[in-house]
């Protein structure tokens, strides 16, 4: 019996639910929300779905009660506010810290023995807390943000090389924010041939510009930030995790050394497990690259220390 939490019945919580049903992810899923009655409704209208789309895998909804997560394996954090339109996501902290900190500590009455997947965001940040207020093994904790970014990298990857969105290949790593990710196109490939000989220059450096700024694009237009590519990658890492997928996935992951960083968490190769993250993959960056990876690290550092009130 597989079963999964998820705090925050909002756009990104009840898509993810969503996914990891039509999926057919996890045998059990439960959606909590604070606000009465959110949660229920959105795991009710999901639940209708089944029959027409034949899926088994159980979703329920339930207004704060943490009792009915007990004993998940996978708990998805993604209470909190989303950013508004010309918000940064490290504008939201103060408020996201204090509910992030109190959704840890009740998750892990129920669950002492969950994997943690964080998306609230500021993200790299809140995943930092969590470590810090939980005081579990790095491995089960694991931010999402990499992911995502990762993702949307690969779609404007994909419009720019006219190619199925399936066949390329791009990694984003470094904090998840608009100034501070990091596209890296020189492994971006379309069916391992280098995007770099395929797209001149400037349209490869749009792809990676637009990419950074996806999520601000998404907020301008939608008036809040964007839940569909958020949500699945969630269910993306929940999949990895419960179905022991041995997955390269970017991820925010707190580093001891790696990359010549520590005592953060931020976007770096992970290979996703039924231990969470198994492993930090590392390889050499080039000068650039580095040097782009410590300012983000730097500007990470910075976002992590206003959480001093709350941890
Ligand atoms: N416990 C449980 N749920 C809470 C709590 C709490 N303490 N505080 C807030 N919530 C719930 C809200 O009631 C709301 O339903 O979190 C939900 C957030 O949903 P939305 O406002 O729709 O926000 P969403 O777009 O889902 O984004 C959630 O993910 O991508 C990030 O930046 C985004 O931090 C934001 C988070």
């Amino acid at each position: 019996m597989s079963k999964v939490s998820i705090i925050g019945a909002g756009n990104v919580g009840a898509t993810c639910a969503n996914v990891l049903v039509t999926g057919q992810v996890a045998d059990e899923v439960v959606l909590l929300d604070i606000k009465e009655g959110v949660s229920e409704g959105k795991a009710m209208d999901i639940m209708q779905t089944a029959n027409i789309l034949g899926l088994n895998t159980r979703l329920v909804g339930v207004t704060n009660d943490y009792a009915m997560t007990e004993n998940s394996d996978v708990v998805v954090i993604t209470s909190g506010i989303p950013r508004k339109p010309g918000m940064t996501r490290e504008e939201l902290i103060g408020v996201n810290a204090g509910i992030v900190k109190s959704v840890t500590e009740n998750v892990l009455k129920h669950s002492p023995n969950a994997i943690i997947v964080c998306i609230s965001n500021p993200m790299d940040t809140m995943t930092y807390l969590i470590h810090k207020v939980s005081g579990l093994p790095k491995n089960r904790i694991i931010g999402m943000g990499g992911a995502l970014d990762s993702a949307r990298f690969k779609y404007f990857l994909s419009l720019a090389l006219e190619a199925n969105a399936t066949e390329v290949e791009g990694i984003v790593i470094g904090g998840h924010g608009d100034t501070t990710m990091i596209p890296l196109t020189r492994f971006a490939a379309y069916r391992g041939i280098p995007a770099s000989s395929l797209l001149p220059a400037d349209l490869l450096a749009k792809v990676a510009a637009d990419t950074m700024v996806g999520g601000a694009t998404l907020t301008k237009l939608l008036g809040t930030s964007a839940w569909y590519a958020p949500g699945a990658a969630g269910a993306q890492m929940v999949a990895a995790i419960l179905h022991n997928q041995k997955k390269l996935i970017s991820a925010s992951a707190l580093l001891e050394g790696e990359y010549g960083e520590s005592d953060l968490c931020i976007g770096v190769p992970c290979i996703i497990g039924r231990n969470g993250i198994e492993k930090i993959v590392t390889f050499d960056l080039n000068e650039e690259e580095k040097a782009l990876f410590h300012k983000s690290a730097e500007a990470v550092h910075k976002t992590n220390a206003a959480l001093a009130g709350a941890i």
